[in-house]
């Protein structure tokens, strides 16, 4: 690679409102400091190069000139597809060599896909030199997704550029930071992949059928939303604890919690937590429960007696970074 440049972007956890974001309504998202890296640069050829060793891609290629929505493995396809539509707005034709790697596992949940779309359109706009505004630089990316994923709020979007816990709502209509610092939170994989748009699309399917019913429990989500984003502020953890295990029961209305969350979540609560919910989509990934620092070990120990995987995040982190190499 000649001149690179190397920017990383926080993956993410859903904290409020997941789904009903899809349909315009807020949701609390917060970055964690789990991150995802993109080296990019030219390489004097005109194809897009791509590596990434962790998940077994390597050195995929494609001609610039023949940028397509052909069949690729899902990490190429969210990057060929941010830059066919960097490229295809500023009639660029640059060979590129991009390299990614990652500090989580793409199951978790954490919204590698997202990040990478993100990191990705920032080295591009670093190596050519085009200013963009962060809105449109978020446009762009959200575009890229949903040629691909066809759903989505793109909240996982915006907490990988902008960073901290963030109020949303769908396409970045409203992206306001709550100010928080720490949060008191445990968050564990269940061990589960989960398919996001399968998901969104059976809440669809669901919505169809009983509009009436899934328009009360959007409203009910919305409540639990506003709440919270008080809440946090106020650091009433308990609380905020009660408004988790409420978000949870409404996940389970729509069909998209699992058996297997749901140990997760009654073996936190009964080892002390204040509220405990699966986290995204459902159907597995990842939860995350609230507690005080003082039962902290013991909620750990209990999840992953429950089959859980702990992972050690800080939420709350900063958004995409770049440095210039
Ligand atoms: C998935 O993590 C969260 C959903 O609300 C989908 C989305 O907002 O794109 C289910």
């Amino acid at each position: 690679m000649l001149q690179s440049i190397k920017v990383s972007a926080p993956g993410k956890l859903m904290l409020f409102g997941e789904h009903a974001v899809v349909y315009n309504y807020p949701c609390i998202v917060t970055a964690v400091d789990q991150r995802v890296y993109v080296e990019a640069g030219f390489n004097g050829k005109d194809e897009l190069v791509v590596n990434a060793p962790q998940l077994g891609i390597r050195d995929y290629k494609r001609k610039v000139s023949q940028f397509c929505d052909q069949e690729m493995p899902k990490q190429v396809n969210f990057i060929e597809t941010a830059v066919r539509h960097f490229y295809q707005k500023y009639g660029l034709k640059k060979g590129l060599e991009i390299k990614t790697e990652s500090d989580f596992s793409h199951s978790y949940g954490f919204g590698s896909s997202s990040a990478v779309t993100i990191a990705t359109v920032i080295a591009l706009t670093r190596l050519y030199g085009i200013k963009l505004m962060e809105k449109e630089l978020f446009d762009l990316c959200y575009q890229a997704v949903l040629d691909i994923q066809g759903v989505g709020s793109g909240f996982d979007l915006a907490a990988a550029l902008w960073g901290g816990t963030i109020f949303y709502k769908k396409g970045a209509e409203t992206v306001e930071q709550i100010k928080v610092k720490n949060l008191p939170m445990v968050v564990c994989y269940s061990g589960v992949k989960a398919d996001t748009p399968t998901l969104v699309r059976q809440v669809a399917e669901l919505k169809r059928k009983h509009p009436r019913k899934v328009k009360r429990v959007f409203e009910q989500m919305e409540v639990i939303v506003w709440q919270a984003r008080e809440l946090l502020v106020e650091k009433k953890w308990r609380e905020v604890g009660g408004l988790m295990n409420e978000n949870q029961m409404i996940l389970e209305e729509l069909g998209v919690s699992t058996l297997r969350l749901e140990r997760l979540n009654k073996a936190a609560l009964e080892a002390g937590a204040w509220g405990a919910k699966l986290s995204g989509a459902g159907g597995g990934d990842s939860m995350v429960a609230i507690c005080s620092a003082g039962l902290k070990q013991k909620i750990e120990k209990a999840l992953t007696r429950a089959g859980g995987k702990i992972i050690t995040v800080k939420l709350n982190s900063e958004g995409a970074r770049w440095k210039e190499n």
